[in-house]
């Protein structure tokens, strides 16, 4: 377990004009999972591989326990890296493969054979000692590669996008054994993805990056919650947003007035925003907070119907239960109702 504190850090590549990680500041608690989440080129893997001790900070440092990890080599910051790609030896086996970072070290064949038994069943693919790495499916190797980086404690894992070559089915079974793997070990994981619903499923916290700046840090529910700014809403799904002005607990907009929830900050001129899923469709005429509109369309997606409501000039998208497409006609007038608690102001 160990926490990594990182400030100030900053890369520019060699003959950059733009900084690909920009001022980070970041704790990384003990024992937890962090996601670093941004699009791609916003720098996830440039800051992974200055963790790793890969790659040198133009500036800034990174801390292990409060031990500044600039001057240390990556072998010996027990920090491990395991990269997409998962850069299995191919003319090793399986059991050489899983084993390499312990004969680095010396250890004893008959303790490295009684250790990769043991990482083998630990990602669920117990007795493959023997097969070459071409005889395994492409989610069985990255469990390989997960079991290799495994078997050398490290304090800190880090996995940058490890999951984006596989499946659906597959990369759902990979963030169960990971999530497992993570309460088991208590080893401190930082996880890269570009995708929001993976950090969201798999982390305790999520830092968001933009052009190698930090936007937010948080734990996954305040992005779909509290967003700071509505690049981040829309990063998060958010599609509804309203130009307005925040008056006391009142947000007048074009199409209303409604009560938005204490603790709202941004005060003054802002956007409105509610997400999809937190509207209710056809309220009461007597209910509170609640606006006319006309369908304009509606589709059935399986799980949900989604429809689009137009309020005066103002088009809502909403996401509601799947049985409402028979309940609600395209062309008819509806309340929407944007219940208070869920009502966020973002700044203009
Ligand atoms: N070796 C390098 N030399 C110069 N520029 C680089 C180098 N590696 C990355 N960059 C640039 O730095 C920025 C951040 O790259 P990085 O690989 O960290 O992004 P990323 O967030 O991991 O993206 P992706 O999701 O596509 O993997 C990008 O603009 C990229 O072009
Ligand atoms: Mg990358």
């Amino acid at each position: 377990m160990t926490q990594v504190s990182i400030s100030h850090l900053n890369k520019i590549y060699p003959g950059a004009t733009t900084k690909a990680v920009d001022d980070l500041n970041l704790e990384i608690e003990s024992g937890g999972l962090h996601a670093l989440l941004g699009p791609s080129g916003c720098g996830k893997t440039t800051t992974m591989k200055m963790i790793a001790g890969l790659l040198m900070p133009t500036s800034g440092d990174i801390r292990f326990d409060g031990v500044s990890q600039n001057p240390i080599p990556p072998e010996k910051r027990g920090a491990v890296m395991v990269f997409q790609n998962y850069l299995l030896f191919p003319y090793m086996s399986v059991g050489e493969n899983v084993g390499f970072g312990l004969k680095m070290r010396g250890i004893d064949q008959a303790t490295i054979k009684k250790k990769v038994s043991e990482m083998l069943e630990l990602v669920q693919l117990p007795g493959v000692q023997d097969r070459r790495p071409w005889q395994l499916s492409g989610g069985q190797q990255q469990r390989i590669a997960l079991a290799r980086a495994l078997i050398v404690q490290p304090n800190v894992l880090l996995l940058d996008e490890p999951l984006s070559n596989l499946d659906a089915h597959l990369r759902e079974e990979m963030r169960e054994l990971i999530r497992t793997i993570q309460k088991d070990t208590q080893v401190t994981m930082v996880f890269v993805t570009h995708d929001q619903e993976e950090a969201v499923i798999l982390a305790d916290k999520i830092a968001l990056i933009f052009d190698g700046i930090l936007h937010q840090n948080d734990i996954p529910a305040k992005f779909y919650e509290q967003p700071a700014t509505e690049r981040i809403a829309r990063f998060f799904g958010g599609v509804n947003f309203l130009p307005g002005k925040l008056e006391g607990s009142r947000f007048e907009s074009a199409i209303g007035q409604f009560s938005a929830p204490q603790g709202v900050i941004n005060r003054g001129t802002g956007l409105m925003s509610i997400r999809p899923e937190s509207i209710e469709m056809g309220a009461d005429d007597n209910a509170s907070n609640i606006a006319k509109g006309r369908i304009t369309s509606h589709i059935y997606m399986g799980t949900h119907t989604r429809f689009k409501v137009m309020i005066h000039d103002q088009l809502i998208q909403v996401v509601a239960d799947p049985q409402s497409i028979h309940t609600f006609k395209e062309g008819e007038e509806v309340n929407l109702r944007f219940a208070p608690e869920k009502v966020w102001v973002l700044p203009k």
